[in-house]
C-alpha cells in the first residue's frame, strides 16, 4: 500500500483518534486538526497516543483562514493531502419552537460548510494525483429525524448530500467519497447523552450508559474502533469502486 498523506478533522478524540490510529498503523502519514490542538496538554497527549511523527496542529473548520492555514501546513510538512476524513462535528439539543438561532448555525457550520471548506481545500491536489479518499462522518440523523435533534439532523442530511455530490465530481479523477453514518458511538460526545439522561431521570452516569446500551437491539454501545475500520477499508487502494454510499454502521439501530 502506498503511503499517503491523511487529515483529519476532530482526530484529538473519539471517531477521529480511532480512525488516525488506523490509518496509521496502515503507513500513512497523519496530519490532526481540531480547535484545541495546538495546546500543549493535546500535544503532549496526542504524541503519547500515536508517537511523535503525527502532524496536530489548530483548526477551526468553521474559520476559512484556518482551514487554508492548516491546509498549507500539513502540505509543506508532509505533502500534499489525499486522504481527507472529516470527523469533526458538535451536537446541541433544542427543540425547535424555541430553538437558539446560533446554535443552529454553529452545527451547520461546523458539521456541514466545515467539511465542505476542508474538500475544497483538497480536492485540487487529488484530482492533480489521480487518487483520493473522502470520509465524511455523517450520522443516522441524517436519514432519520428525532425531536430535539433538527440543526444536527439537518447538518448531517447535508453532509451525506455533498457526499454523493463529491462522490460523483470525484469518480473521473480517481477520487472516492462516501458518508459513514454511525448511530451512538461511545466517545466524548456521547458522554453529554450519559449526564443528560443521568441528570433528567436522577440516575448515576453508569445507569444512564446502561439504558442507552439496552436501547440498540445488539444492547451495547459501538465502538469508535468500528468506524475507524469501515474508513480503513475505504482508504484501500483495493477498494476503488466503493464510493458514492452512506454507510450505516447502526447495530440493528434507525437512530
Ligand atoms: N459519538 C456519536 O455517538 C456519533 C454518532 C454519529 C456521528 N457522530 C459524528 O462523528 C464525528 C466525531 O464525533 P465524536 O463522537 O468522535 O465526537 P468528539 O469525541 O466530541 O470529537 C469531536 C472532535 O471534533 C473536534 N471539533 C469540534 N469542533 C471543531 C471545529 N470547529 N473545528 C475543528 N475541530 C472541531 C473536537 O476537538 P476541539 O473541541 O478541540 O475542536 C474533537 O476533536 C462528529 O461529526 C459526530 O457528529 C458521532
Amino acid at each position: 500500500m502506498k503511503p499517503r498523506v491523511a487529515i483529519i478533522t476532530g482526530g484529538t478524540t473519539g471517531i477521529g483518534l480511532a480512525c488516525a490510529e488506523a490509518l496509521l498503523a496502515r503507513g500513512h502519514r497523519v496530519a490532526i486538526g481540531a480547535r484545541r490542538a495546538g495546546e500543549a496538554g493535546v500535544q503532549a497527549e496526542m504524541a503519547r497516543l500515536l508517537g511523535p511523527g503525527v502532524r496536530v496542529a489548530a483548526l477551526d473548520v468553521a474559520d476559512r483562514a484556518s482551514v487554508d492555514g492548516f491546509f498549507q501546513g500539513v502540505r509543506d510538512s508532509l505533502g500534499e493531502p489525499t486522504i481527507l476524513v472529516n470527523a469533526a462535528g458538535i451536537y446541541q439539543e433544542a427543540f425547535l419552537h424555541d430553538h437558539d438561532e446560533d446554535a443552529w448555525l454553529d452545527q451547520i457550520e461546523i458539521n456541514l460548510t466545515g467539511s465542505f471548506r476542508m474538500t475544497r481545500a483538497v480536492f485540487g491536489g487529488m484530482i492533480a494525483a489521480g487518487w483520493g479518499r473522502i470520509a465524511n462522518i455523517a450520522s443516522t440523523a441524517g436519514t432519520r429525524g428525532e425531536r430535539g435533534y433538527a440543526a444536527y439532523c439537518a447538518s448531517k442530511a447535508g453532509l451525506i448530500g455533498l457526499s454523493k455530490a463529491t462522490a460523483v465530481e470525484g469518480a473521473p479523477h480517481g477520487i472516492s467519497c462516501i458518508a459513514v453514518s454511525p448511530t451512538w458511538v461511545e466517545t466524548p460526545m456521547m458522554g453529554k447523552a450519559f449526564d443528560r439522561i443521568a441528570a433528567a431521570q436522577g440516575i448515576t452516569r453508569e445507569a444512564a450508559r446502561a439504558t442507552l446500551a439496552g436501547s440498540n437491539p445488539q444492547g451495547r454501545i459501538v465502538q469508535p474502533g468500528e468506524i475507524a475500520a469501515l474508513v480503513d477499508f475505504f482508504c484501500l487502494d483495493a477498494a476503488p469502486g466503493f464510493t458514492n454510499v452512506d454507510v450505516q454502521i447502526n447495530a440493528g439501530a434507525d437512530w
